[in-house]
């Protein structure tokens, strides 16, 4: 898809948000500008503490009470401004038009009420239609996501069911109301690799009949391969890399990314044991001077350690951009 030919579904633009704590304060979002089209996957990529959650978190308006908030920055969903609507309204958005399968379907599900009422419940706040309907619209939305018997499963309590098949419930909550985009933060870490590629494979069939977009939040860049149309790399609060998934594998702009796609043995060519990256994220507390990967960059030098980089193009192209000094010096 060419995404510069389509208006964007979702616009995002200089997001912070600031969280704070007893010992100081930080920015777990930092600036984040990026755009997605309808019928579009972007993953989100980078490594625990990056600031994925958050990122999500913001877009939905549910950040932590008294803990974060966004203070800068503008989130237009079909050309409305999400930022300045009341939490009224944007309890009207959240689940009608922008919705998110959370990273533990654990506790997106209350284990006192059958799937059966959390769906309906999910309907009646954000599709209202004739009562009547609304048992067959929740095994509809049930039957989408290919949950087998959905006559007899409706009226299963959440702890009766599979880890595989309450991921497929939460996930039927998140599109029972056709919502335009849909965030999936890491809704594949708690099942085995065979349910994961079938919960894959059904988001992409979803994304097909709806033409929805879909946020997918990741730490494995073998995901982004397969899933995603365009990428973007979290590191320590910033979008340090982002493109076209085909582009940033043949041809990585930071080194961040380079490293993180070396983890991947399937990708890298790198058979057998799986890389790490050597070193540590900054600590959210550490005030950051320069590049805040230059700590474990092999290609760091004395002005990486001091300036931190503009975003820029990378190699020229108006759809790939990097924050690093070397595609500065191009
Ligand atoms: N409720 C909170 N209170 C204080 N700090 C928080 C809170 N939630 C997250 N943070 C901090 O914000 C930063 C970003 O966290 P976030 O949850 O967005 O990371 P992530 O990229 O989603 O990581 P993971 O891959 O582990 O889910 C981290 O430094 C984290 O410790
Ligand atoms: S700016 Fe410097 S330290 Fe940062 S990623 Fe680029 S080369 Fe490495
Ligand atoms: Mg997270």
């Amino acid at each position: 898809m060419n995404s510069q030919t389509k208006k964007p579904l979702l616009e995002v633009q200089d997001l912070k948000v600031e969280i704070k704590t007893k010992v100081g304060s930080f920015v777990p979002v930092n600036g984040h500008s990026f755009s997605v089209h309808e019928g579009e996957t972007i993953g989100i990529v980078g490594e625990s503490g990056s600031g994925k959650s958050m990122t999500a978190s913001a877009l939905m308006r549910l950040l932590p009470k008294h803990v974060a908030k966004i203070t800068e920055g503008s989130v237009r969903l079909d050309g409305k401004e999400l930022l300045t609507l009341s939490e009224k309204q944007m309890r009207k958005v959240r689940g009608a038009e922008i919705s998110m399968i959370l990273q533990d379907p654990q506790t997106s599900l209350n284990p006192a009420f059958t799937v059966g009422s959390q769906i309906k419940e999910a309907l009646r706040l954000h599709a209202p239609g004739p009562r009547r309907s609304l048992r067959s619209r929740a095994i509809d939305a049930l039957k989408a996501v290919k949950v087998a018997a959905p006559e007899q499963r409706i009226d299963a309590y959440p702890g009766e069911l599979s880890g595989g098949m309450r991921q497929r419930v939460v996930g039927a909550i998140a599109i029972s109301c056709r919502p335009k985009v849909i965030i999936a933060d890491e809704p594949t870490t708690s099942l085995d690799v065979t349910v994961q590629a079938q919960y894959l494979r059904l988001l992409r069939e979803l994304q097909e009949e709806t033409g929805m977009a879909i946020l997918f939040i990741t730490h494995d860049f073998g995901i982004v391969a397969s899933l995603c149309h365009r990428v973007l790399v979290m590191y320590a609060g910033r979008i340090v890399e982002s493109g076209p998934v085909g582009k940033i594998f043949a041809n990585p702009a930071h080194p961040y990314t380079e490293a993180l796609i070396a983890t991947v043995p399937s990708l890298s060519g790198n058979q057998g044991r799986l890389r790490t990256i050597p070193g540590q994220p900054p600590s959210p507390a550490e005030k950051i001077v320069g590049c805040p990967f230059a700590p474990r960059c092999d290609y760091a030098d004395a002005r990486c350690r001091s300036e931190a980089p503009p975003t820029v193009l990378a190699n020229g192209d108006s759809e790939h951009t990097t924050s690093c000094w070397r595609a500065v010096n191009q």
